[in-house]
């Protein structure tokens, strides 16, 4: 047993969406959940920007004792994972290999497509780790720059609508059944891009299989909570505290959220 939190990073928000899933299937466990707004996007920043940034959260959970760090963004899973993992002992789990395997599982055409970042999409993560699972599984990738600093924002509907309809013009001549949301922002813009993609493409969001996989790793390594354990809930962002509570409070349904500042790089 491992009373310790588990530890969420993301570059902003999205990564709520990975938390609320993990504290759903795990309501014993504490967690801890750092957001580096300062610094989002991720997406269109350089391999090692993003690697020295999603280092700082990494130090920023261990300074706080956690027992096992999740990456809630696909963009530091796909260029920073294998490169911390190597540098800590703590075991690290990441969203794409969760969402390959749910979107193989999924396909019944064997045509997916993923939507995410710029450095997502260039890293061809989701590409290689559906292949790796299916390698008979046809993989259309598309960049969607505009997506996770306008969930970031969260702008009026008519604006989130114009933007997402726009930005996935490329996806109407594609091929598929199954999409991937592959970055943990678009789980927040799920009914824009339901209400362009059309209900009967199956959506994939890898954050229902990162909570079963953290789940299967709790239990193998004997890390559960103790059930008589006290729960706790932290959340920090890099950025604004005040909007960053205001949000969080909204999207995991809680109002005595508080939400600190913190530098990560302190
Ligand atoms: N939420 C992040 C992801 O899953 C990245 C968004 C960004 O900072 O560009 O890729």
């Amino acid at each position: 047993m491992d009373n310790r939190p588990i530890g969420v990073l993301d570059s902003g928000l999205g990564g709520l969406t990975v938390l609320k899933k993990v504290i759903e299937k795990m309501p014993n466990e504490s967690t801890i959940f750092i957001g580096d707004q300062a610094n989002m996007p991720y997406g269109d920043r350089s391999r090692e920007e993003i690697i020295s940034l999603t280092r700082d959260s990494v130090n920023f959970l261990i300074s706080k004792d956690v027992k096992i760090i999740i990456f809630g963004c696909n963009t530091a899973t796909a260029v920073a994972m294998s490169t911390i993992q190597k540098e800590i002992p703590l075991q690290i789990i990441g969203v794409v290999q969760s969402g390959a395997l749910a979107a193989a599982r999924t396909t019944e055409t064997k045509n997916v497509a993923v939507i995410g970042t710029n450095a997502t999409v260039d890293s061809h993560s989701y590409l290689k780790e559906i292949q790796y699972r299916d390698p008979e599984i046809k993989v259309s990738e598309f960049a969607q720059p505009k997506l996770a600093p306008l969930a970031e924002e969260d702008p009026d509907e008519n604006i989130k609508n114009a933007v997402v309809s726009e930005s996935l013009t490329p996806l109407k001549n594609a091929d598929y059944d199954t999409l991937v949301l592959g970055c943990t922002h678009y789980p927040l813009l799920r009914d824009e891009i339901v209400a362009v993609v059309g209900q009967d493409k199956k959506i994939v969001d890898p954050a229902d299989q990162v909570a079963q996989y953290t789940y299967n790793v709790l239990r193998r390594d004997d890390l559960f909570a103790e059930s008589t354990a006290p729960v706790k809930h932290d959340y920090y962002t890099t950025g604004e505290a005040k909007k960053f509570t205001e949000i969080t409070r909204q999207w995991m349904n809680d109002d005595t959220i508080v939400g600190h500042h913190v530098d990560a790089e302190d």
